[in-house]
């Protein structure tokens, strides 16, 4: 029996959807109350039993490199003032168990590409990948209840979630068949497809739990939907090969790569906040409207 143990995390796109504060800094950096979305989705990983990070990145990303890094100066200052709370939180943004690798993908050319950039370091591993701006907040991490399906199953595992079928053409479309509680065995995936044309509208949202296998389809995949390697194109040519599972995650899912769904987390995860619950709660209701 294998587990999963390494999660990659495509950081390379540009974020062109927040620009202007993504013209220096990675979209994956933007903070949902005091965390970077890229903390949020390494300590996901981290609660389903991962240990190695395996971060895609480009040009501008620099920082994600030191924010997981040891900040010497920074830990030094906060000892000598005697700042013991903050200087556990600098210290512990990764456990010392986990490992990071830097790959850099030179061209934007998709998600299916970026995987594909994270070969050599997987080897023949079974391997998670994590869009570090689709947010999932839940008790059990979205990561680990796939985990769970894979340790029983031994198949890449596809996170998704119903959408409003107008929404299809933004999103990887699964055509499954229901094969337990909350699982489907998937027949089909497209990349974006016409509310018209959509098979379903299960949509996939930024978890995959993939086989090492895909590694050769996505070298044969050809660009597709927007002119890119689709993941979701290496993920249909799967299917011919071996069982390919969908999961209807619990949890809440706020899409960060858009300014209302990354407002919309940084409301409610403020809410709940131990710091700021209670005045930021007196501040929502004292607002008019
Ligand atoms: C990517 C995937 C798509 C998936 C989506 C989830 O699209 O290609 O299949 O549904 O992430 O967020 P993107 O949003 O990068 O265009």
């Amino acid at each position: 029996m294998t587990r999963v143990t390494k999660a990659v995390f495509p950081v390379a796109g540009l974020g062109t959807r927040f620009l202007p504060v993504t013209k220096a800094s990675p979209k994956e950096m933007l903070p949902i109350v005091d965390k970077p979305l890229i903390q949020y989705a390494a300590e996901e990983a981290i609660a389903a039993g991962i240990n190695e990070l395996i971060f895609v990145t480009g040009r501008n990303k620099r920082s994600i490199e030191d924010h997981f890094d040891k900040a010497y100066e920074l830990e030094m200052e906060l000892k000598a003032d005697g700042k013991q709370d903050l200087l556990d939180v600098v210290q512990n943004v990764l456990p010392n168990s986990t490992s990071c690798v830097y790959i850099r993908q030179p061209e934007a050319l998709g998600l299916g590409h970026a995987v594909l950039c994270a070969k050599q370091v997987i080897g023949n591993d079974p391997f998670a990948v994590i869009l570090a701006d689709d947010l999932i907040r839940s008790e059990l991490g979205v990561l680990r209840q796939m985990t769970d399906l894979y340790d029983r199953h031994q198949c890449s595992v596809i996170g998704v979630q119903n959408v409003a079928r107008e929404d299809t053409h933004s999103y990887g479309i699964v055509k499954g068949k229901a094969s337990g509680d909350r699982i489907y065995s998937v027949e089909a995936i497209v990349e974006k497809p016409h509310p018209d044309k959509a098979p379903s509208t299960l949509a996939v949202v930024g978890r995959y739990l993939l086989t090492p296998r895909i590694f050769e389809l996505l070298e044969r995949v050809t660009p597709g939907a927007g002119g890119e390697i689709q993941l979701t194109d290496g993920i249909a040519a799967l299917l011919s090969h071996e069982q390919v599972l969908a999961y209807e995650f619990l949890g809440k899912r706020y899409d960060c790569g858009n300014k209302s769904g990354y407002l919309q987390a940084t409301v409610e995860y403020a809410l709940e906040h131990p710091e700021l619950k209670e005045k930021f709660h007196a501040y929502l209701k004292g607002l008019k409207f």
